[in-house]
């Protein structure tokens, strides 16, 4: 992969679009840290696949605009996955960041935000890809596992790494003490990483991500 600057201003704050389907932890992190001019991103918008979960509640709270598409509102996940572009578009976005948003964005969304659009993953990838993550992890026996923040491509959290965090599988764990282990340190990570983008921006050669323009 050649070189793909994403984030093109280091100096104006980069605005920020997330998209969100749960609790919006992940979200919350961001928006307390974006209240600090320093953190150098705005969070401008925030969108989901289905209402009535906190993560709009959250969005809301800090006045932060939202929208939802629905996939069953359209007639074909492609014009769901344009209808999405679309709307996250509408807000000119630097960096798109997908916190627990549990639908894969298609060709459409894709090739309308190259290279700015990033996932956080709850595992090590390219181990336990996919939407469980925690239990996979935990049925496999691993005595580590954590999160990792990934550039989107068209696979299934195959993309380039960003940054990885570790935590330890503890003995007694079950899916839910562990995903919440997990979750501590992604939101971390996330806000990290993020503000880094966000101030430095970010490029992508042979598959490894680095900062800076
Ligand atoms: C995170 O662990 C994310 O990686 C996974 O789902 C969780 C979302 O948590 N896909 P929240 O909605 O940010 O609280």
């Amino acid at each position: 992969m050649s070189t793909s600057p994403a984030v093109e201003s280091a100096a104006a704050p980069a605005r920020v679009v997330v998209l969100v389907s749960g609790s919006g932890t992940n979200l919350q992190a961001l928006l307390d840290a974006a209240i600090d001019p320093a953190y150098g991103a705005a969070i401008v918008a925030v969108g989901a696949d289905r209402d009535g979960i906190e993560g709009l509640a959250r969005a809301d709270r800090s006045s932060v605009p939202t929208f939802v598409a629905k996939l069953k509102d359209y007639s074909s996940r492609d014009a769901w996955d344009g209808a999405l572009a679309d709307r996250v578009a509408a807000f000119e976005p630097d960096l798109v960041v997908l916190a627990g948003f549990m639908k894969l964005v298609g060709p459409a969304f894709l090739a309308r935000f190259a290279g700015k659009v990033v996932n956080t993953h709850p595992a090590l990838c390219p181990s336990f890809p996919g939407t469980a993550g925690p239990a996979d992890a935990l049925a496999y026996g691993v005595k580590v596992t954590g999160a990792t923040l990934f550039v989107v491509d068209a696979g299934v959290d195959t993309g380039p790494i960003v940054a990885q965090t570790v935590v330890p599988v503890e003995d007694d764990d079950d899916v839910s003490a562990l995903h919440e282990r997990i979750k501590v340190a992604e939101r971390q990570m996330l806000v990290d990483n993020v503000g880094r983008l966000a101030r430095e921006g970010f490029r992508i050669t042979d598959r490894k991500v680095r900062f800076g323009l």
